[in-house]
C-alpha cells in the first residue's frame, strides 16, 4: 500500500528538527503550519523550497512551539489568490501582505480560525468582494484594506469583536452604504479611521463620539450627505477631521472650539453654510484648514485669528465671505499659503500683511478689492512670494506702476503672476522684466494697449504668457521667439520651483469642462494665448524655435501674410488657433509633422488652395477650415479643381459643357477611395493616440486632486 511513501521523509523530517532544535535554540516549524504555507500562495518569487524548517523561510515568524506567528511578505510581488489554507496558521498574530498583486475576494471562513491575529494588512493589492463578515480575533489592532477593489458595505459584525481596535483604514475601494461609525461603541481606543475615496453615502451617523481617542477622522471623497454629527464635537482627541468632496451641508457647530488638538480640518468641496462661529479660534493648533466651495457666509472681518500661531494654509475660496481682509490673519506668522478668492471681500491690502514673512502663495482673486498700485506697492515687501492671483479686481484701475530697481526690491520670487479680468488700462508695464523667475503670466480680460515688449522674450523662466482679449497692437515680437523656457529643454527643466502649497484653477476660455487643477507648475501648458487683440502684421518664421510649445492661440487678430512654414518645427503642439485673421496663401504642408495636434482651426482667414492631404488634420470638423473663400478638398465639403495638373495632356472633354467627364471623376473617385483606404486608419490611429494622451493627462489631474 501507499503508506511508507510519504511517512518515510516525515519521519526523517522529524528527526532533523528534532537534532536541529537540540543543536540551535531555533524552533522547527509545524509540519501543518507548513503545508499551509506552501499552499497558500503561488510565489515563485518566494525561495521557500530552499529549507524545509519554515520558520527558517523569508517573511516567517515562529513561536517557541514552532507555529507560525509573523508572515509579513509586503512587496514581494506575490500575484494571484490567497488560498483558504491560510486560515490554518491559527496562530497566526501579524498578517502584512501590503503592495503586491494579490486578487480575489477573501474567504470569510478563513478569517474565523485567525483567532489571534492583530494586525492586518491587505492594503495595495487587487482584492476584490466583499469583506468577510466577521473578524473572530479580539486582538485586532490594525485592519488595513486600503487600495483595493473591495466593494458591498462594510457589516455591522465585521469588528465586533475588536475591542482594541487602533486603526482601520479601508480607503480606496469601492465599498458602499453607511460608514460604521458604531465601531467606536466596542472599540474605545482607535485612533484613526479612515474611509476616504469610496462610494459610502447617507449621512455620518452618531457614534464618533465615542471614540475619545479618535485623531484621525478621513472620509473624504465619496457621496456623504447631511451635517456635521453632533457628536464628532466630542471626539475630543481629533487632530485631523477631512471630509471633503461630499454632500456635507449645514453648519459648523459653536462646539467646534471643543477640539482644542485639531491640526487638519478639511471640509472643501461640499454644502457647508453659515458663519465661522468664533471659538474655531479656540483650536490654536490648527496647521491647515481648507473650507473652499461651500457655502459659508458672514463677515470675515470679524473673526480674530491671531492665536493660530501654527496655522500654514489657510484656503476658503468659493464661498459667500463679506467684509475687508481680517488684519488679525497678519498675526498667523507661519502661514505659508491664503486663498480668500471667490468672496465678496473689499477694501485693501493692509500693509501689515507684510510681517508674513513665509507667506508664498496668495491669492485674493474675484473679490471687490482696490487700489493694485498700493497693493503691488506692498506685496513687493513680501519676500516670498512666489504665486500671486489678484483677478477679478481692481476694476478699471491702472496697470500698477512699481519701481523695482534691483534684486532687494521684491518680487525677486515671483512665479506666477495673475491679474486676469480686472479691466486695467494702460501697457504692459516694464517692471515685469525683472522678475527673473516669472513663468506664468496671465493679464488676459484687461484693457491694455500698446504692443507686446520684445523683452518679454529675455525673460528666462516664462512658459506660460497668457494675453488674450485686450486692446494690444503692433506686431507679434520676433523676440518672443526667445523665451528660453519654451525654446530649451534644458531651460524648461531648469525652472526651480514646482510644488504649489495650494492646488491652482486654470481654465481656458469658452470651455464649458469644470477647471484643470494643478498641483505642480510643472503640469501648466506651455502655452502662448493672444487671442482677440489687435496684432497685425506677419507671423515670423523664428516661431519655429519655440518648439516646447504645446498651445498657440493668435486667433481674432489682424495678422496677414502667409503661414510659415517653421511651424512645423513646433513639434510638441496639441491646440493651434488661426481663426479670424487675414492669412492668405496656402496651408503649408509641413503641418503633417505636427503629430500632437488635436485641436486646430484656421476659420474665417483668406486662405486658399488644398487642405494639406495626409494629415491628421484632415480629419477635423469642416468648421476649422469655414470662411476661406479658396481652401478646398477633405474635410470641405466643395472638391478641388484639379485641372492644372494635366496641362499637357489637356482633357478636351473637360472644356465642353458643365459635367465632368465619367473618366475623370471615376480617378479622381479613386484617387479619393484609394487615399481614404491607406490614410484613412492613419488618421484613425492619430486621433485614438490623442485621445490616449487626453486620457492620460486626465488622470494626471485626477490623481493631483487626490493628493491634495
Ligand atoms: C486546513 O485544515 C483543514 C481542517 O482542519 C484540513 O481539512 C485542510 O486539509 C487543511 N489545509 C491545509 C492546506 O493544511
Ligand atoms: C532565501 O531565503 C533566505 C532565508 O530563508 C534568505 O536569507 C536569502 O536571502 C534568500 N535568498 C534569496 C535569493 O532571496
Ligand atoms: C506592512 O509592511 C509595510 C512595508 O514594510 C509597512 O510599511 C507597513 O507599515 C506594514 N503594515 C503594518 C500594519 O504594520
Ligand atoms: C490609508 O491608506 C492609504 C493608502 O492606501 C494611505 O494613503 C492613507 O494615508 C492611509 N490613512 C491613514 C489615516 O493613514
Ligand atoms: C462586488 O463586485 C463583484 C465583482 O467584482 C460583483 O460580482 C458583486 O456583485 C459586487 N457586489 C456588490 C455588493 O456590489
Ligand atoms: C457613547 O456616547 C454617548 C454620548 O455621546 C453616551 O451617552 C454613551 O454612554 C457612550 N457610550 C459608551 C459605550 O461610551
Ligand atoms: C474658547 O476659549 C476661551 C478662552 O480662551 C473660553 O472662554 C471659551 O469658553 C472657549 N470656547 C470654547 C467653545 O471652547
Ligand atoms: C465687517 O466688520 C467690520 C469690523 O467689525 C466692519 O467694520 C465692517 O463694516 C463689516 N462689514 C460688513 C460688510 O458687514
Ligand atoms: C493705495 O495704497 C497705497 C499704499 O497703501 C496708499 O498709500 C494710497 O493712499 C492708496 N490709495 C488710495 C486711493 O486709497
Ligand atoms: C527648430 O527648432 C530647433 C530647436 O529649437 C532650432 O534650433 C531651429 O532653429 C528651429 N528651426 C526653425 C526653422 O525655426
Ligand atoms: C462640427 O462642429 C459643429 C459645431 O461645433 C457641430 O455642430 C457639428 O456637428 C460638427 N460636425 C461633425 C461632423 O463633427
Ligand atoms: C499649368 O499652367 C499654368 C498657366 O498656364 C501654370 O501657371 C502652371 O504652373 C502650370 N502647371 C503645371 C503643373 O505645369
Amino acid at each position: 500500500m501507499p503508506v511508507p511513501r510519504h511517512i518515510m521523509p516525515y519521519g526523517v523530517l522529524f528527526k532533523f528538527f528534532v537534532i536541529s532544535t537540540l543543536i540551535s535554540t531555533n524552533h522547527a516549524c509545524n509540519k501543518a503550519d507548513r503545508e499551509s504555507l506552501s499552499s497558500s500562495f503561488d510565489a515563485p518569487s518566494l525561495n521557500w523550497s530552499s529549507s524545509s524548517d519554515c520558520c527558517h523561510w523569508e517573511g516567517i515568524t515562529c513561536d517557541e512551539d514552532g507555529r507560525v506567528t509573523h508572515l509579513l511578505l509586503p512587496s514581494k510581488r506575490l500575484h494571484g489568490g490567497v488560498s483558504r489554507s491560510l486560515g490554518n496558521l491559527t496562530h497566526l498574530s501579524h498578517l502584512n501582505l501590503s503592495h503586491n498583486l494579490l486578487s480575489g475576494s477573501l474567504e470569510a471562513r478563513m478569517f474565523l480560525s485567525l483567532s489571534y491575529l492583530e494586525i492586518l494588512d491587505l492594503s495595495y493589492n487587487l482584492f476584490f468582494g466583499e469583506v468577510p463578515l466577521s473578524l473572530s480575533s479580539s486582538y485586532i489592532r490594525t485592519v488595513d484594506f486600503s487600495s483595493n477593489q473591495f466593494n458591498g458595505t462594510i457589516p455591522f459584525s465585521f469588528l465586533q469583536h475588536a475591542w482594541n481596535l487602533n486603526s482601520l483604514n479601508v480607503s480606496n475601494n469601492h465599498f458602499t452604504g453607511q460608514i460604521p461609525s458604531s465601531i467606536c461603541l466596542r472599540s474605545s481606543s482607535l485612533r484613526v479611521l479612515d474611509f476616504s475615496h469610496n462610494r459610502f453615502s447617507g449621512s455620518i451617523p452618531l457614534g464618533l463620539g465615542n471614540c475619545s481617542e479618535l485623531e484621525v477622522f478621513r472620509a473624504g471623497e465619496n457621496t456623504l450627505s447631511g451635517s456635521l454629527p453632533s457628536d464628532i464635537y466630542n471626539a475630543q482627541a481629533l487632530q485631523e477631521i477631512s471630509l471633503h468632496s461630499n454632500r456635507l451641508f449645514g453648519p459648523i457647530s459653536e462646539n467646534i472650539g471643543k477640539l482644542s488638538s485639531l491640526k487638519l480640518m478639511l471640509l472643501h468641496f461640499n454644502n457647508l453654510e453659515g458663519p465661522l462661529p468664533p471659538p474655531l479660534m479656540n483650536c490654536t493648533n490648527l496647521v491647515e484648514i481648507n473650507l473652499g466651495f461651500n457655502r459659508f457666509s458672514g463677515n470675515i472681518s470679524v473673526l480674530d485669528f491671531s492665536e493660530l500661531t501654527q496655522l500654514s494654509k489657510l484656503d476658503f475660496v468659493a464661498n459667500l465671505f463679506t467684509g475687508i481682509l481680517p488684519i488679525s490673519l497678519y498675526s498667523c506668522k507661519s502661514l505659508k499659503a491664503l486663498r480668500l478668492a471667490e468672496n465678496n471681500l473689499e477694501g485693501q491690502i493692509q500693509p501689515e500683511i507684510v510681517s508674513l514673512k513665509s507667506l508664498s502663495f496668495l491669492s485674493l482673486s474675484e473679490n471687490r478689492l482696490t487700489n493694485a498700485t498700493g497693493a503691488m506697492k506692498i506685496l513687493m515687501g513680501c519676500k516670498s512670494l512666489r504665486v500671486l492671483l489678484l483677478s477679478e479686481n481692481f476694476l478699471g484701475e491702472e496697470m500698477p506702476d512699481v519701481d523695482i530697481m534691483d534684486e532687494s526690491s521684491g518680487f525677486q520670487n515671483l512665479s506666477i503672476l495673475s491679474f486676469y479680468r480686472c479691466q486695467l488700462t494702460g501697457q504692459v508695464p516694464l517692471w515685469l522684466l525683472k522678475l527673473k523667475k516669472l513663468e506664468v503670466l496671465d493679464l488676459s480680460f484687461n484693457r491694455l494697449t500698446g504692443p507686446i515688449p520684445g523683452w518679454l522674450g529675455t525673460l528666462p523662466s516664462l512658459f506660460l504668457l497668457i494675453l488674450n482679449h485686450n486692446l494690444i497692437s503692433g506686431e507679434f515680437p520676433k523676440e518672443l521667439c526667445r523665451l528660453q523656457a519654451l525654446v530649451s529643454q534644458n531651460a524648461a527643466t531648469q525652472t526651480g520651483y514646482d510644488y504649489l502649497e495650494l492646488p491652482i484653477y486654470y481654465q481656458r476660455v469658452n470651455a464649458s469642462v469644470t477647471p484643470l487643477q494643478y498641483k505642480y507648475l510643472s503640469n501648466m501648458p506651455r502655452a502662448i494665448s493672444l487671442r482677440n487683440n489687435s496684432l497685425s502684421g506677419n507671423i515670423p518664421f523664428e516661431i519655429g524655435q519655440l518648439q516646447l510649445l504645446r498651445e498657440l492661440d493668435l486667433s481674432v487678430n489682424n495678422l496677414s501674410g502667409e503661414i510659415p512654414n517653421q511651424i512645423s518645427n513646433l513639434t510638441s503642439l496639441e491646440r493651434f488657433d488661426l481663426s479670424r485673421n487675414h492669412l492668405s496663401g496656402e496651408i503649408p504642408a509641413s503641418i503633417s509633422s505636427l503629430h500632437f495636434l488635436s485641436s486646430f482651426t484656421v476659420a474665417y482667414n483668406n486662405l486658399q488652395g488644398i487642405i494639406p492631404s495626409g494629415t491628421q488634420i484632415e480629419g477635423l470638423n469642416a468648421t476649422a477650415f469655414e470662411g476661406n473663400q479658396g481652401l478646398c478638398g477633405a474635410p470641405l465639403p466643395n472638391k478641388c479643381q484639379q485641372m492644372n495638373i494635366s496641362n499637357d495632356t489637356k482633357d478636351v472633354h473637360a472644356s465642353n459643357g458643365k459635367g465632368v467627364p465619367w473618366f475623370h471623376f471615376s480617378v479622381i473617385f479613386g484617387f479619393i477611395f484609394g487615399f481614404w483606404g491607406v490614410c484613412g486608419s492613419l488618421v484613425f490611429i492619430r486621433s485614438w493616440r490623442h485621445a490616449y494622451f487626453l486620457f492620460l493627462s486626465n488622470v494626471k489631474d485626477k490623481f493631483l486632486a487626490m493628493a491634495n
